[in-house]
């Protein structure tokens, strides 16, 4: 039976009573997109500062329908759409607006979901991979040799590092908050295991790699940049690609950690960065949504991983769509494991 289409939006930056849930039929599609009927769709930490606010990119969009990745089945194609056909089972990335149950999308930005993957794991997948995959080896320049170190290891994008850097042959030292993320990091390729909870996370990271590290991967901001920094290598590269320690778990802006986080977070030197050799990048895959060729590129190389064996699904907790707030507050509880999926 069709589903009904309808769409979650967000007419006002704030908590969870902000969604609201709107029947809502796009259009046919235009040439070069492709209607999807949405079987499932990711959740991302994104996601939850584009409720709060807090977005840089969804600034002034709002009414705004939320979320970047979903899975589903082909209903449509517009002109010019070659590869895909009504009934095919897809999953895909979306510029906002995957919070629906029914999309018009790019066709650029689809892909055939492998035989062996359900739509939840299809809608789990492309932002936690694209990011790892673009840190690792576009960003971070990953040699084999490299020690590595990755904070909020056992997040999605966290396990989608591992992954990869067990695929690569890296050593890595995977960080948790908590105890009970402790067996999951370790079973998705963390060499060893910081669990900061119980552990100074510093004096053990010095212990496990006295030289420091080649890559840390940092999505922490204030609570852990300036130390990041202050444990790489000679040639260490830190990459920054968010600032999760900012939010507070109450579902609202906290403006007074908001600012505190803002000023705790270091303006690094540019004559200490010459002198020791040290590389800082940052980067959001959200303002590169327009470089087609790259996303294609690297799915192509991990459905290559995947279809080799070498990409293990990673632990999903799925809610159902109209349970959209109840996903938010798990994910900014801090105390989740892997990836959140609303299921249609
Ligand atoms: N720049 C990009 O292109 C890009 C793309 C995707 C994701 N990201 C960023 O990558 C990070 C991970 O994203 P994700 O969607 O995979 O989320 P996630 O890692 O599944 O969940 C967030 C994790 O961040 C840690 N954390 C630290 N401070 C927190 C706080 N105050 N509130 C909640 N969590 C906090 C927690 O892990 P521990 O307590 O175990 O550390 C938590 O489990 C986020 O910062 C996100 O913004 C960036």
């Amino acid at each position: 039976m069709p589903v009904r289409p309808r769409k979650i939006i967000i007419t006002k930056p704030g908590g969870y009573d902000v969604f609201s849930f709107e029947d809502a039929a796009p259009g046919p599609p235009a040439p070069g997109e492709v209607q999807v009927e949405v079987r499932a769709c990711g959740i991302n930490f994104a996601d939850i500062a584009v409720r709060l606010g807090l977005y840089q990119a969804a600034k002034g969009a709002y009414p705004l329908c939320p979320g970047l990745e979903f899975s589903g089945v082909v209903q449509a194609t517009g002109g010019d759409v070659a590869g895909f056909r009504q009934g095919d089972r897809i999953f895909g990335a979306s510029r906002f607006g995957a919070y629906s149950t029914r999309i018009n999308c790019r066709a650029e930005q689809i892909w055939h979901l492998p035989h062996t993957w359900d739509f939840v794991r299809g809608a789990s997948f492309p932002v936690a991979y694209l990011t790892a995959d673009y840190a690792l080896f576009q960003v971070g320049h990953l040699n084999r040799s490299d020690r590595v170190l990755v904070h909020s290891t056992a997040g999605g994008v966290g396990t989608a590092l591992l992954h990869l850097l067990r695929i690569n042959g890296n050593c890595c030292v995977g960080v948790v908050g908590r105890s009970e993320k402790s067996t999951h990091a370790g079973e998705a390729g963390a060499t060893f295991v910081i669990d900061k909870s119980t552990e100074d996370l510093w004096e053990r990271a010095e212990e496990i790699s006295p030289k420091g590290y080649d890559i840390i991967l940092d999505a922490n901001g204030a609570s852990t940049l300036r130390g990041s920094y202050n444990h790489l290598s000679p040639g260490g590269r830190l990459l920054i690609y968010g600032f999760a320690s900012m939010f507070s778990s109450t579902g609202r802006k906290n403006p007074l950690k908001l600012i505190w986080g803002y000023f705790r977070t270091p303006r690094f030197n540019p004559f200490d960065l010459t002198g020791t050799n040290r590389t800082i990048s940052g980067f959001n895959l959200i303002y590169l949504f327009d470089q087609t060729e790259l996303f294609r590129r690297i799915m192509a190389r991990l459905m290559k991983w995947n279809s080799e064996g070498q990409i293990p699904p990673l632990p999903i907790t799925t809610f159902p769509f109209e349970e959209v707030a109840r996903a938010h507050r798990a994910l900014e509880s801090a105390g989740t494991v892997g990836k959140l999926v609303l299921t249609v």
